[in-house]
């Protein structure tokens, strides 16, 4: 189902039908939490508080991706902007937007850029951003799309030349097959002439990445355990967030980090918007809530590559923390 709201100069199309949204994510949940073992799809982070949480994250000493992956659009924006020359910004899992604005910039001061498509599930964050781009960029136009990336791709305006970025290496949060199908999605939503710029984590040394997961200032398990609170007020669920406790591990055999929530203590949660689930979670059970797969330069390629996707350039910031890699239709 679409809706379309113009409040000018900011176009918001809604693809997803909230209830149709809320039954698919419940079913995920259900399936997930009777899992072995059980773990919960991580769209339950990004209620307003959790999305403000990122935010946080974003800037915290140990969580190295966002800066390094602005050092890299920082450097290559105006190459990206002369190479593409993208009249169409289009933008998967935006959220703020922030570090987007190199590549607004960069393609702004190259001449060919016409619109913005940020496109995000959290309407109220993607509202937000939209609001402030169109207000400083009187010049474009701000065409916001609400959806899940998963589902909803066809819905993105990819009009002229389209440069589709998906930034923070949000991919490394999709398991391997969902990786394949959305990647196969992305190729099939460019045309010849379209670019798809993808930020992806690297490995590194496995302590540095438990950090990153586990900060000092405990704002990764407030993140975590606020996807609880989440579960409780959508759901009627009555999980404790008291009585469980975060953990950052590492997976070496899927080479990604795992957030997990540990219980710390033996306990019985009703979860009523889950079709009356009754959950025993005995003390020490682990419930997996977000993957971060860390990613090599080779790795990226063969997955792309898979999808129909060749690599054009693909660049690293100093420390080779992570990776903006350009490809298009093989
Ligand atoms: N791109 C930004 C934000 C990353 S946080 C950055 O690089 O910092 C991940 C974003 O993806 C959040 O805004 C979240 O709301 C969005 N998101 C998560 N799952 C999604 C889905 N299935 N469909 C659309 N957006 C999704
Ligand atoms: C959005 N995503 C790429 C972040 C990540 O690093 O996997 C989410 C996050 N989880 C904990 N910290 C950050």
């Amino acid at each position: 189902m679409t809706a379309e709201k113009t409040l000018s100069p900011v176009t918001v199309e809604v693809h997803l039908d909230q209830s149709e949204w809320s039954s698919h994510l419940a079913e995920e949940t259900r399936d997930g939490l009777l899992a072995d073992p059980p773990w919960i799809p991580p769209v339950w982070f990004y209620d307003e508080l959790g999305s403000e949480l990122f935010d946080a994250i974003t800037r915290l000493p140990e969580y190295y991706p966002t800066e390094a992956e602005r050092s890299i659009l920082a450097e290559r924006a105006d190459e990206i902007a002369s190479v593409t020359g993208a009249q169409t910004l289009a933008e998967l899992g935006s959220g703020t937007s922030d570090k987007t604005k190199l590549l607004l910039d960069a393609l702004e001061r190259g001449g060919t850029l016409e619109r913005f498509a940020p496109f995000d599930c959290s309407e109220e964050i993607l509202r937000d951003a939209s609001s402030s781009i169109s207000a400083d960029r009187p010049g474009i136009a701000v065409h916001a799309v609400v959806g899940d990336f998963h589902e909803h791709l066809d819905g993105l305006p990819t009009d002229g030349v389209c440069l589709l970025a998906f930034l923070g290496s949000t991919i490394g949060n999709l398991d391997p097959a969902q990786r394949k199908t959305f990647l196969a999605e992305v190729a099939s939503t460019l045309d010849d002439d379209d670019w798809f710029l993808l930020g992806t984590d690297l490995v590194k040394p496995v302590d540095r990445l438990v950090r990153a997961y586990d900060d000092a200032e405990g704002v990764t398990a407030r993140f975590n355990i606020n996807a609880l609170s989440v579960m409780n007020d959508e759901l009627g669920a009555d999980f404790d967030p008291g009585s469980i406790e975060h953990r950052s591990v590492w997976n070496a055999e899927e080479s990604r980090i795992e957030m997990h929530l540990v219980s710390l203590c033996d306990q019985r949660v009703s979860i009523p918007g889950l079709r009356g689930l009754h959950l025993e979670v005995p003390e020490g059970r682990h419930l997996r809530t977000e993957i971060s797969t860390k990613f090599t330069s080779a790795q990226v390629e063969t997955e792309l590559a898979a999808a129909g996707l060749a690599v054009h350039e693909a660049w690293t910031d100093r420390s080779g923390d992570f990776q903006l890699t350009l490809a298009r239709l093989a």
